[in-house]
């Protein structure tokens, strides 16, 4: 990069001194502006080399490699599974789409604590509901899931290492199902969103409602009949599985073609972090650099491991609980987490290793959205227990506020160990915080072109009015 861009960057940051610590994005493709290059970091490059090549250790004894890239996918697979994730038809009253709550404008979520589903207006942090209603958990980015084997926050939905699809209905995922999935656990995952009465199917007031909960199969069924009343869907599934006829399909072709849209549109494998990695010292800042040594060589690498910085596997870091709850604990209003999938109580409050890669654009922070900064969630670490005692509600909106569960000590009690005796100083965690910004990728700040301007129903577009430009498509 030519040298006068930094000088260029140092103007722009004394100009706007309040400019968070975002990294100097390096993108060929991006034009050099106050936004995408605000970061006084780059005065500060890191020059040491012998540290440089300490911390590539560190990282390759932890498993921190590259990430790969997704595999190629047909581009009428993505296609159709772009038109479905934005489209409101799948749910129960045509009010809400799978992109409402994964708004490419908040790095494919919400930017709320606890997302507000079907019934509510408004969109990320403006989205009111007229009831109250919050669902019970974060929602979590879509970035990079072709790395990962376990999702949703208590891993529900997952691969196993004999490459099994395990889901909560078991069964009811028929093998003629799971023979049209294409990409693992996450070929599965759009089947369970569309079921949900809080998310999209809805109470009352539409053929999907009307079914019971145990009738997932005539759910989809249903939803695969409103698809098939229209002609363009059914001419973008037959256009996505050559040879078959739409009638011959079912709901799993629709959940395998969103899941080919997320891997396809939403894998971001090119942040200073991967510059640093492929061999550039110069690519981290100083203090990045600084905090990837602490990350690796504190306990933070012993759970956040791989190319995604997750080891696929649950564990209870002390976060307060609130919202509505999973319907666990005496009143219903607690979340066991990953002891809801095995009835282990060791496992309760346990929850999957949030994979870090775009950290920094995926608040809030935590399964319920705890924290609402960063450098507050990495903070949390040192001395976990008396934090979690002081946990600060006035960092919640209103709503959530008086919703905190008095579980401190039994949160406690199954605490992870690596945490127990974890103390650190306020510039430790200054460090930590800008090495996960290393993490972005440039080109996941700007994802708005992924929203199609219209879908095939003619239903209106969540997100539409920023889908202006070029790159973005009709349906
Ligand atoms: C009402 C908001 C809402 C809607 C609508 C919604 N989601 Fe989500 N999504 C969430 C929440 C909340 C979670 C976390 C749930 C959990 O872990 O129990 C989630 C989890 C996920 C995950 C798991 C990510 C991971 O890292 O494990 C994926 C993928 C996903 N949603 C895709 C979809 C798709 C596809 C649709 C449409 C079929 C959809 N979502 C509709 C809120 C929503
Ligand atoms: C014992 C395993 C473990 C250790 C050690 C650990 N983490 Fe975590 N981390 C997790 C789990 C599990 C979650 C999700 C917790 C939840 O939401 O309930 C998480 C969540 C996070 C998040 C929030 C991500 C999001 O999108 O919500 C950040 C940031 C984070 N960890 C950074 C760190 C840093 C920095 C360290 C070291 C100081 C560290 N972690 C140490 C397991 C661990």
């Amino acid at each position: 990069m030519p040298t006068h861009r930094y000088i260029v960057t140092a103007f722009a940051l004394a100009i706007v001194a309040a400019c968070s610590n975002t990294d100097d994005t390096n993108q060929p493709t991006a034009a050099p502006t106050a936004e995408t290059s605000d970061s006084g970091a780059a005065l500060s490059r890191n020059t040491n080399g012998a540290l440089a090549a300490e911390v590539r250790t560190l990282a390759a004894g932890r498993g921190i490699t590259p990430l790969e890239n997704p595999p190629p996918i047909r581009a009428s697979l993505v296609r159709l599974g772009r038109a479905l994730a934005f489209d409101k038809v799948l749910s129960g009253n045509r009010d809400i789409s799978c992109m409402t709550c994964h708004l490419a404008s908040f790095g494919t979520g919400d930017a709320r604590s606890l997302s507000i589903g079907q019934g509510g207006t408004g969109l990320g942090p403006s989205r009111v509901h007229p009831e109250g209603t919050f669902i019970p958990r974060n929602a979590p980015p879509a970035f990079n899931l072709h790395a990962m084997k376990t999702l949703f926050w208590d891993g529900r939905v997952n691969r196993d290492d004999a490459g099994l699809v395990h889901t909560p209905i078991g069964d009811k995922v028929t093998p003629k199902m799971t023979a049209v999935f294409e990409f693992g656990a996450l070929s599965a995952l759009p089947l369970f969103p569309v079921l949900n009465r809080a998310e999209m199917r809805a109470a009352t007031g539409n053929e999907l409602a009307a079914f019971r909960d145990d009738q997932e199969t005539e759910t989809w069924a249903a939803l695969m009949k409103r698809l098939g009343a229209i002609r363009q869907y059914r001419q973008l599934f037959q256009a996505a599985y050559p040879g078959q006829k739409f009638e011959d399909m079912n709901f799993a072709h629709a959940s395998n073609a969103i899941a080919a849209f997320l891997i396809n549109k939403m894998a971001f494998n090119r942040s200073p972090w991967d510059r640093f990695l492929a061999g550039d010292d110069r690519a981290l800042t100083d203090l990045q650099l600084a905090g990837a040594k602490g990350f690796m060589s504190a306990r933070c690498s012993i759970c956040h491991n791989g190319p995604a910085f997750t080891d696929n596997l649950f564990h209870n870091v002390a976060l307060a609980q609130l919202g509505p709850g999973e319907g666990d604990g005496a009143g219903g209003f607690d979340d066991f987490g990953r002891m809801r999938v095995t009835g282990n109580a060791a496992e309760k409050y346990a929850f999957r290793t949030t994979p870090l890669r775009n950290v920094e654009l995926t608040g809030p922070w935590g399964h319920a959205g705890q924290f609402t900064t960063l450098r507050a969630f990495v903070d949390h670490y040192s001395e976990s227990d008396t934090k979690l005692r002081n946990f600060d509600v006035m960092q919640l909106e209103a709503l959530l506020r008086g919703t905190v569960q008095p579980t401190t000590e039994a949160i406690l009690a199954t605490r992870d160990p690596l945490l127990a005796g974890m103390v650190f100083p306020a510039t430790a965690g200054d460090a930590v915080t800008a090495f996960l910004t290393a993490l972005t990728d440039p080109r996941a700040r700007e994802i708005r072109g992924i929203t199609p301007r219209s879908v095939p129903s003619g239903l209106p577009v969540d997100g539409a009015e920023f889908a202006a430009g070029p790159t973005s498509e009709d349906f």
